[in-house]
């Protein structure tokens, strides 16, 4: 059942135009209103991540032959290398650990992979290059000083505020912890990779047989019990990574149980979710709410059909692509003339409807992206 579908490496999008996808300047305007408004540091990892999938995919992990990354993109340089020297010329004004010191614990890997693509297609490698240290004190921050629960599940917070888990962190952690321990032959930040998702995926739907995660669980304050879409997406895209980082690996025939585990929980969330799809293909803010007391949510439902379609790709049947498709569509209707997603939740009030999200932005770019090589297969 574990086929190992690989996306062409020869799979450039700068080469091969977008299938009956977006059109090329609504993508083009979509990466710019990206650009003006990614601030925060989730946005800035999750924005280097869209644009390696569209304009990089040889080099990121959905690609045959991209653990390592082959040293193809160093000389072109690119937005993704820029956005990962900015982040390094800011921490070093700082004084932390991890790539940013913004309150969050998971947040901050999230610039994690682009970052060690940046350090491993140098074109003179050296073992302390800023990029380079940069992953290892992220790396040591995660595993040796953020506050873990017993089974092991690692905070969304900073010390020293108390364990708290966030499905964000899913996307977050996780693929950067499992791309780290593939570039290294580290079986076992493979498997603690594994195990954040394993752990964070009871936490988050204990005493809930929704088969939804939930948002936020435990924690002094601010928990939400709600099915976030989301969050829901978030946890699905950082399981996906992880499983093709496994599978990349020097250890994919090691981890057949745990590439199985990580395919059963993403096809379910996914078949799951899609169960509440609305009539115009749209995903509401609160998945399972009554369309009365919550909204449709493009930023959401961009990156579960993203997902949906990367999982579709990875093994073919395993999710509704029917439900994304539509999805994509109604997705489409909702790009402005400006290249702004509409009808999006206020990514940092995310009981609120927002005006304009730039998580949002760059998984319209990931959805392009992930749409593309579905339709290569
Ligand atoms: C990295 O190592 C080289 C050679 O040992 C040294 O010349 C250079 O100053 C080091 N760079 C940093 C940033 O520590
Ligand atoms: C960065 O690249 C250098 C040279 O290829 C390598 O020796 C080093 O291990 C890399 N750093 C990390 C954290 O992967
Ligand atoms: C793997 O990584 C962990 C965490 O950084 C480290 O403690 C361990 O020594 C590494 N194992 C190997 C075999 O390199």
């Amino acid at each position: 059942m574990l086929s190992l579908l690989f996306v062409s490496a020869a799979a450039f999008a700068l080469a091969s135009p977008l299938p009956a996808s977006f059109s090329d300047n609504q993508i083009d305007l979509v990466k710019a209103r990206l650009a003006e408004s990614a601030s925060h540091s989730w946005e800035i990892g999750t924005r280097a991540t869209a644009l390696l999938e569209l304009e990089g995919p040889s080099l990121f992990v959905y690609s045959q032959g991209s653990t390592p990354p082959p040293k193809i993109y160093a000389s072109t340089g690119g937005d993704v290398f820029k956005i990962v020297d900015d982040v390094l010329a800011k921490r070093a004004a700082g004084n932390c650990l991890p790539f940013f010191c913004d309150g969050s614990a998971g947040d901050p890997a999230s610039i994690g992979i682009p970052d060690l693509i940046r350090n491993w297609t140098h074109p003179s490698p050296t073992s302390n290059s800023s990029s380079s240290t940069a992953a290892i004190d992220q790396l040591h921050y995660l595993i040796d000083i953020v506050p873990r629960l017993p089974d092991g599940a690692i905070s969304h917070r900073s010390p020293p505020q108390p364990v708290q888990l966030w499905s964000d962190f899913l996307s977050m952690a996780p693929p950067f912890i499992a791309y780290y321990g593939a570039l290294h032959n580290n079986k076992s930040l493979l498997l603690e990779a594994y195990n954040q998702i394993k752990t964070y995926r009871y936490h988050l739907t204990v005493d809930d047989d929704s088969g939804l995660l939930q948002h936020i669980v435990l924690g002094k304050s601010g928990s939400d019990p709600g099915h976030w879409a989301t969050g829901n997406g978030w946890a699905a895209s950082g399981m996906l990574r992880v499983l093709r980082i496994i599978q990349s690996s020097a250890f994919a025939e090691d981890l057949l149980d745990e590439q199985a585990d990580i395919i059963s929980w993403a096809s379910s969330l996914l078949n799951t979710v899609w169960q509440y799809q609305q009539p115009d293909g749209s995903l509401l803010n609160y998945i399972d709410l009554s369309p009365r007391n919550t909204f449709p949510d493009a930023s959401g439902t961009a990156l579960l059909a993203a997902s949906t379609f990367r999982l579709a790709t990875i093994l073919p049947g395993s999710v509704d692509t029917g439900a994304a498709e539509r999805a994509r569509k109604w997705i489409g209707a909702n790009i402005d003339k400006d290249g702004w997603l509409t009808n999006v939740v206020n990514p940092l009030n995310w009981h609120k409807p927002g005006s304009h999200s730039p998580e949002g932005q760059a998984f319209v770019l990931m959805l392009a992206a992930a749409y593309r090589d579905f339709s290569l297969v």
